[in-house]
């Protein structure tokens, strides 16, 4: 424990909510560096989607912070990284934005996370005998690890992510009789390249001959990766959890007691990765295509009760984990925000945020054959009255000053080596496939 060499632990008495105690490696599943290089791999190969087109990297890219620095991203079909990323032309241009914000992928290596997406779709269950309830229900695969495995297996059979549209490749086809269809076509596309087959021959205790490897290799390997890279916990706010008093300046701690006292934003980001994994409503502006639910014939985006069926659940989402969260605007599961004061504004006065919000502040890239339902869902009168009805937040209000140290609290919780990853983006990949 040397942390606490730097002095006893700090105080945190008259705070309304517990300090977390400081993340240690223990926290954490443990990484097999065979395994986590093949998923590095992976992670940039663009043979996981249908079209060969994009990879888990275009949308989660090392250059911003494991995210695309975008409101709602560009699926296959789209070209180029980040803000830069183009919605595509001709055949190929796209046929829908990606509804909801890219998630950083920091820290979901914690053995704590058991729910994933904005919605909670995929959730650490017994329903199916296969370890989660996820979309893909009973015919996700027996056998995967863990959490981040299993969600490793979803975008590769989603249309407008990765699989692409029908009759584009045999991918989608497959997918399109059955979710499960098309990941043997995948495990067979990246088993047959000599380099993959002989790395998970090496790195897989199981596997003999790569004509055994498997769609949850593919997802075990993605997930030693993602536990591997995105794991950062060495913030401000760690040495401070971790006895160092001054690790925070004035201003940062202030923003810290009123973070876990009186402002009660730790009612709902609490626990060790500050997220209780629960899902609220706080009446982000709406836009986009939403993610419909089936037979809606509304462009909306009702959340959790999508996934619930709880008219109570109705437009809440889950509560974001904050460690980085500096790295990773705009915010929100349509990401209306592009600042962190700006979303902290919203916390405190929903109403008047989203009076005052306007659709230039998405970060949406040029698609004019979309801008017609874009922001469509802001003129109807009734659907905006249900969604400004459901509401799970009222925080009393906070001065200025106040603001300004409660963002510079979600400052300090950026790690000192956030910007450095232990494996970086690879330059090439096994496929010879051009990397984002
Ligand atoms: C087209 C962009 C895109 C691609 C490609 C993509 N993702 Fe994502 N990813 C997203 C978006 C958007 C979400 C949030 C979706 C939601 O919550 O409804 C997400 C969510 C996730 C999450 C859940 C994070 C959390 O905190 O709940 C993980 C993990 C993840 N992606 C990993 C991957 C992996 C691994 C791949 C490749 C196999 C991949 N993604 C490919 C855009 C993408
Ligand atoms: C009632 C529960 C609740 C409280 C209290 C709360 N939050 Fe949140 N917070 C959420 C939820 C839920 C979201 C995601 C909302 C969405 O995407 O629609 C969120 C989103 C955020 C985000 C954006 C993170 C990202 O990656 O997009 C930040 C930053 C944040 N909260 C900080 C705070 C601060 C600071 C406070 C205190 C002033 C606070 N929160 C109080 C539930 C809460």
């Amino acid at each position: 424990m040397a942390a606490h060499a730097t002095g006893p632990a700090p105080p945190d008495g008259g705070l309304e909510h517990p300090l977390p105690a400081p993340l240690t490696d223990a926290d954490f599943l443990p990484v097999d560096p065979a395994k986590a290089e093949i998923g590095r791999l992976l992670f940039y190969d663009k043979i996981l989607s249908g079209n060969r087109n994009i990879s888990c990297g275009t949308c989660h890219h090392h250059d911003h912070a494991g995210t695309d620095g975008l409101s709602l991203g560009i699926g296959e079909g789209g070209t180029g990284v980040g803000p830069a990323r183009s919605a595509g032309i001709g055949e190929s241009r796209i046929a829908k934005r990606i509804p909801r914000n890219a998630q950083a992928l920091w820290n979901l290596g914690h053995r704590d996370i058991r729910v994933l997406f904005h919605d909670g779709r995929l959730e650490v269950s017994d329903l199916y005998g296969n370890g989660f309830n996820s979309p893909a229900q009973e015919w996700l695969p027996q056998g995967l690890p863990d959490i981040v495995a299993a969600q490793a297996l979803l975008p590769m059979a989603s249309q407008f992510e990765m699989a692409g549209n029908t009759g584009e490749n045999e991918v989608i086809g497959a997918v399109h009789d059955r979710v499960d269809y098309g990941w043997p076509i995948l495990a067979k596309r990246v088993r047959t390249i000599p380099a993959y087959g002989a790395a998970f021959v090496a790195a897989f205790e199981r596997i003999d001959a790569p004509a055994q490897v498997s769609i949850v290799e593919i997802a075990t390997a993605l997930s030693h990766f993602i536990r591997a890279e995105w794991r950062n916990h060495d913030s401000p706010f760690d040495r401070y959890l971790a006895g160092d008093a001054k690790a925070l300046d004035p201003e940062q701690e202030a923003g810290m007691r009123l973070f876990y006292g009186e402002a009660g934003c730790a009612g709902c980001h609490s626990g060790p990765l500050l997220t209780d994994q629960r899902f609220r409503a706080l009446g982000l502006p709406q836009f986009g295509p939403g993610r419909t639910r089936q037979w809606d014939p509304m462009v909306r985006d009702v959340g959790r009760m999508a996934e619930s069926n709880r008219l109570e659940d109705a437009y809440r989402f889950r509560t974001p984990a904050l460690r980085n969260v500096a790295l990773t605007a705009p915010y929100g599961h349509n990401g209306a925000y592009p600042t962190l004061e700006g979303m902290v504004r919203h916390h405190l006065d929903p109403e008047g945020a989203r009076a005052a919000w306007r659709p230039e502040t998405a970060r949406l890239p040029d698609a004019p054959w979309l801008a017609p339902i874009d922001f469509v869902v802001r003129d109807d009168r009734l659907e905006t009255a249900r969604h400004a009805a459901a509401r799970d937040i009222d925080l009393p209000p906070r001065t200025e000053e106040e603001i300004a140290q409660i963002v510079a609290f979600l400052e300090a919780l950026t790690g000192a080596t956030a910007g450095t990853r232990p494996m970086g983006r690879p330059d090439t990949v096994p496929s010879g496939l051009p990397v984002d």
